[in-house]
């Protein structure tokens, strides 16, 4: 197939592009930059040995949409693109919810306009809010808690009415639990900039900092932050439900190669189905890469819940996808990745 994946030189974008360029389908990018780099770009070919073809473009620019379709013939979209901070949200909302909308709206018009009637939306545990029970199910109640959680959950609301009302449109919503992991090259993986908000990529900084041989010491990454040990979780931090970024890229080849047997909108849960909680994430880290991560214990952090996985087997059952990678793995690649930026960089 042609895919056009929106975002393609982001985190989880860039993954799936290796992916697909394996799988033998054609890939082309459309990335505005805004949170990825051109030389994504060049890893992806690297790994590969394949070519992409690239478009820095914004989403929400629906001339230059239209402009990409009428380029290349595109069987299928895979929509990365959009903005994914939560806290950030919070403060901006107006920006979250024109960006991320808009951009799913100009992606359906053009698609509908040109034929194109095969979508993967990338979405986020985050819609199902504090959830009933565990493991999570995809029909389990949906509610938000934040911008960006109802960014996701619009999104997924916008999806369905299309697909109710284009007979031929098919949609698979991805809902992610949370992506950890780089790819093995480590010539991928997550670094964001300025001081990370989520669990591991700040593991990663307190580590690399408390490294005699890297000149990253910065008192922000002298400590993890633990937000609360009084959960109602075996040892009281946060559990959730980490996932291999690689995994999750494979679920979205699974996914577009799915679309002949899928009618109408479908959603699956990308996760493992197994919880872990912060200080396992921290003890597996400091084991497998026989490093420290020092941190204390501070109050809970606004909106976060007790624990969240996932019931992962209508993916297996329908699309023949279930993860591989242990959160062993995860730890590993996630420190290699961090390594090799640091030599190649001097710093994180
Ligand atoms: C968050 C978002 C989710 C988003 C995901 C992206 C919320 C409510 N959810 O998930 O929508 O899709 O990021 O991956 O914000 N923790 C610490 N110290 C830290 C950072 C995190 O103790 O410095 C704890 C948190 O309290 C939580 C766990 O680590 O228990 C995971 O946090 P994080 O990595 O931020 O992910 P989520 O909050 O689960």
């Amino acid at each position: 197939m042609k895919v056009l994946v929106t975002g393609g030189l982001g985190y989880i974008g860039s993954h799936t592009c290796v992916e697909l360029l394996n799988g033998d389908h054609d890939v082309i990018v459309v990335d505005n930059l805004y949170n990825s780099t051109i030389d994504v770009k060049d890893r992806i070919e690297k790994i590969t040995s394949k070519n992409i073809t690239f478009y820095q473009e914004d989403v929400c620019n629906a001339k230059a949409i239209d402009k990409i379709f009428r380029e290349n013939k595109i069987d299928a979209v895979i929509h990365f693109a959009a903005y994914k901070a939560v806290g950030e949200s919070v403060k901006l909302p107006i920006m979250y919810y024109e960006n991320n909308l808009l951009s799913t709206l100009n992606i359906c018009k053009v698609m509908l306009k040109h034929g194109c009637n095969n979508l993967v939306f990338s979405s986020s545990a985050t819609v199902y809010g504090l959830p009933k029970s565990l493991p999570i199910k995809e029909d389990f109640p949906l509610s938000t808690t934040n911008p960006y959680g109802t960014t996701k959950l619009v999104n997924e609301q916008i999806l369905t009415d299309i697909c109710k009302a284009n007979e031929n449109f098919k949609c698979i919503i991805l809902r992610y639990f949370n992506p950890i992991g780089a790819h093995k090259s480590c010539l991928l993986g997550e670094n964001p900039k300025g001081i990370p908000n989520n669990l591991m990529p700040y593991i990663m900084r307190v580590a690399s900092n408390n490294l005699k041989n890297t000149n990253a010491k910065n008192e922000a990454y002298s400590k993890l932050k633990v937000f609360g040990n009084d959960y109602n979780t075996p040892d009281g931090t946060g559990v959730r439900d980490y996932i291999h970024v690689v995994d999750l890229a494979k679920g979205h080849l699974k996914a577009i190669e799915h679309f002949d047997k899928l009618k109408g909108i479908n959603f699956y849960n990308l996760g493992t189905g197994k919880g872990y909680s912060v200080l396992d994430l921290v003890n597996t880290y400091e084991k497998v890469n026989n490093v420290n991560v020092p941190y204390e214990i501070v109050k809970r952090r606004p909106g976060d819940i007790d624990a969240c996985y996932a019931d992962a087997s209508k993916a297996y059952n329908e699309l023949g996808w279930k993860a591989e990678y242990d959160i062993e793995d995860m730890c590993r690649d996630s420190y290699l990745y961090q390594q090799k930026y640091i030599k190649d960089h001097g710093d994180v």
